[in-house]
C-alpha cells in the first residue's frame, strides 16, 4: 500500500472510500446475486456469480461485486463510476486495486478481496467491510504461504462464543484481518491486535480504519505472547493458527492456519502460558484442535494442559475426526485435489499422526480464566458432539457463573439454598403402549447446550417441586416422606445430579 498508515491523507482517502461503500452491504450483495449463485459461491463455484453481474456492471454495486468479491477485471470507468467520492488513483493508492493503463476501457483488477459483513451480537446489530487476500475462488491459484483468510467459519464460531461484556483490555492473537478485534472494539476500551504477519496487520488496520474502530485498536507485531509480555488482559480472544501439520513433509506452512510447531503443541503453548497476561477474573478463549494419542485419550491429554496452566478451565469438544479425514480436510482446504498427486502429501500427514500414536483429533473451544484470589477450581472437560454446537458467549458467561456458585456451596450450603427449575426445561414421558408407569422420563432443556438428562422418579419429583421457595434438604425430606424412603440416602442420591442440573443450567440458584 503507497497510502501507509503515516501518510496523512490517508484519513481522507479512507473517508471517501466508506462514502462510495454505503450500498455495498449484506443484503444488498445477496439480493443483486440471488440465492443460486450465493449457494454456488458457498460451495466455491464462482460461475452463476459471474453470470449474474456481467450484464450488470454498469451498475456500482455489481461492478464492486465483480471486482472485489469475484477477483474479475472489469474496464476502468465501470468501477470508476462505482467509487466516484474516492476514484481509482486512490484505490490503487490504498492497496486495493491494480490497473492495466489510464484509458477507461483498460481493465481494472483487486488487489485484495473486500466484502461487506454484517453481525448480530448481544450487543446488536454490526454492518462493517472488509479486506482480505483474494481467495483462490477469485484468482484460480493455489493460496500462498502468507495469505490472509478472510472471515471463515472459524472465525464467525469464535465471535459467537466470546464473552461480549463492557470491559477494559482485550488481546486478540493472530488478528488475520483483524475481525476478533473489531467485534472486541465494541465491548473493550483498548483491543491489542497481534499477528506475525506484516501483511495481515496492513489489512487488518485498513478495516478497523474502514470501520472506524482505529482509535480503540492497536496492532503489533509478533509471535504468540512476545509483542505483550509483561501486559495484563481482562479478556484474550484468539483464533490460532492450530492446524496440526506434519514437520518433515511436502507440506506448505500457511501462516494463517499453521503455527510451525510439532502436532497440538501449539495450543498446547497457548493454553499453558496465556495465565502469564491475564488479570485476575481475566477470561481467554481460543479455538483449538488436540490430539487424542495410544495411552494418552483427548480428556486427559487437554486436562494436563488445564492442570499446567494454573487456570480455572473449561473446554467443549464439538468435533473428532480420525486421522485420515484430518489430513483430507486440510489437504483439501489448501486448494489440493486428493488424488495421486496428493498422495504423498497424504503420507506424510498420516506418518507424522502415526509416529505419536495419534488416534484421532478434537477441535472445540477452550475457555480459561485466571481466578481473582486462591487456586483455580473450575475444570470441565466435555463433548457436544451433538446439538447445538459450542456455547454462546451469553451462555459462557452464565456457565462460568454457575460453576462459581458451586464451587461457593458445599453440601450444607446445597441445602440450605433455593432452587427454581429454568423456564426452558421440560418433561418428556415415555410409556409402552397401555403401561401405566413410564418407562423412562427426560428432562429436556430448550436453549443452552440443549440437554437431556434421564431422571428417575425421586429426580423428577424433586425438580418438578423446584419452585424457588422451599431449601432444597427441606424438599429432598419432604419426597423422602412421601416415597418412604431413608432421607440420608435419598440425599446422597440426588445431591450430585442435583449439582449436575445446576452446572448445566437446568435448575437456577434464586440466592
Ligand atoms: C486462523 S487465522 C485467524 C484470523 C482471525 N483472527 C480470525 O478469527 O479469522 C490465524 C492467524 O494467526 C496468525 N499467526 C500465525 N502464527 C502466529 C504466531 N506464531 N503468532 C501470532 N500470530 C500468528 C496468522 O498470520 C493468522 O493471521
Amino acid at each position: 500500500m503507497t497510502a501507509d498508515v503515516t501518510d496523512p491523507r490517508r484519513g481522507e482517502l479512507v473517508e471517501r472510500l466508506r462514502t462510495d461503500l454505503t450500498g455495498f452491504t449484506v443484503d444488498a450483495v445477496n439480493e443483486l446475486l440471488g440465492p443460486v449463485a450465493q449457494a454456488a459461491l458457498g460451495r466455491e463455484q464462482s460461475l452463476p456469480a459471474r453470470l449474474a453481474v456481467a450484464r450488470r456492471l454498469d451498475e456500482p454495486l455489481a461492478a464492486l461485486i465483480a471486482v472485489f468479491v469475484l477477483g474479475l477485471e472489469v474496464p476502468a470507468r465501470q468501477l470508476a463510476a462505482a467509487v466516484p467520492s474516492t476514484g481509482l488513483d486512490a484505490l490503487a493508492e490504498l492497496g486495493l486495486v491494480t490497473r492495466a493503463g489510464h484509458d477507461s476501457g483498460d481493465p481494472v483488477r483487486a488487489l485484495v478481496d473486500l466484502r461487506p459483513y454484517a453481525t448480530v451480537d448481544s450487543l446488536g446489530p454490526a454492518d462493517w467491510w472488509l479486506a482480505s487476500d483474494l481467495s483462490e475462488v477469485s484468482t484460480g491459484q493455489p493460496l500462498s504461504e502468507d495469505h490472509v483468510l478472510g472471515v471463515g467459519g472459524a472465525s464467525l464460531t469464535l465471535a459467537r462464543s466470546t464473552i461480549r461484556r463492557p470491559t477494559g483490555r482485550v488481546l486478540d492473537l493472530g488478528t488475520g484481518c483483524g475481525i476478533q478485534a473489531l467485534h472486541a472494539a465494541r465491548h473493550a476500551k483498548h483491543v491489542v491486535a497481534t499477528d506475525i504477519s506484516a501483511r495481515a496487520l496492513h489489512l487488518a488496520q485498513l478495516n478497523w480504519e474502514l470501520n472506524q474502530a482505529s482509535g480503540t485498536i492497536e496492532g503489533r507485531r509478533g509471535s504468540l505472547l512476545e509483542p505483550v509480555t509483561g501486559e495484563f488482559f481482562d479478556q484474550v480472544v484468539s483464533n490460532p493458527p492450530f492446524v496440526i501439520t506434519p514437520r518433515s513433509t511436502p507440506a506448505a506452512a500457511f501462516e494463517y492456519r499453521d503455527g510451525g510447531l510439532v502436532g497440538d503443541d501449539l495450543v498446547r503453548r497457548l493454553v499453558e502460558s496465556i495465565g502469564s497476561v491475564l488479570a485476575p477474573g481475566g477470561v481467554a478463549q481460543f479455538l483449538g484442535n488436540w490430539e487424542g494419542r495410544r495411552g494418552e485419550g483427548w480428556t486427559d491429554r487437554v486436562t494436563s494442559w488445564l492442570e499446567a496452566s494454573g487456570l480455572d478451565g473449561w473446554v467443549v469438544q464439538r468435533e473428532w475426526q480420525d486421522p485420515a479425514e484430518y489430513a483430507e480436510t486440510w489437504i483439501r482446504d489448501s486448494g489440493q485435489h486428493l488424488g495421486k498427486d496428493a498422495d504423498e502429501l497424504y503420507a506424510s500427514w498420516l506418518d507424522d499422526f502415526a509416529s505419536r500414536g495419534v488416534e484421532g483429533v478434537g477441535f472445540g473451544l477452550i475457555t480459561l480464566r485466571r481466578p481473582v484470589s486462591g487456586e483455580p477450581r473450575l475444570r470441565v472437560v466435555e463433548e457436544r458432539r451433538s446439538g447445538p454446537g459450542l456455547p454462546w458467549g451469553d451462555e459462557v458467561i452464565a456457565t462460568l457463573e454457575r460453576q462459581d456458585w458451586l464451587a461457593g456451596h458445599d453440601d450444607d450450603a446445597l441445602l440450605a439454598a433455593m432452587l427454581k427449575v429454568a423456564a426452558d426445561v421440560t418433561e418428556e414421558r415415555h410409556h409402552l403402549p397401555g403401561a401405566e408407569d413410564p418407562t423412562a422420563i427426560l428432562l429436556r432443556q430448550g436453549g443452552g447446550a440443549g440437554r437431556v438428562v434421564q431422571a428417575g422418579t425421586a429426580l423428577t419429583g424433586f425438580v418438578g417441586a423446584s419452585s424457588g421457595d422451599i431449601p432444597v434438604g427441606r424438599l429432598i425430606a419432604a419426597l423422602a416422606s412421601l416415597l418412604e424412603v431413608d432421607v440420608q440416602a435419598l440425599r446422597a442420591e440426588l445431591l450430585s445430579d442435583v449439582r449436575n442440573l445446576v452446572r448445566d443450567g437446568l435448575l437456577e440458584p434464586t440466592d
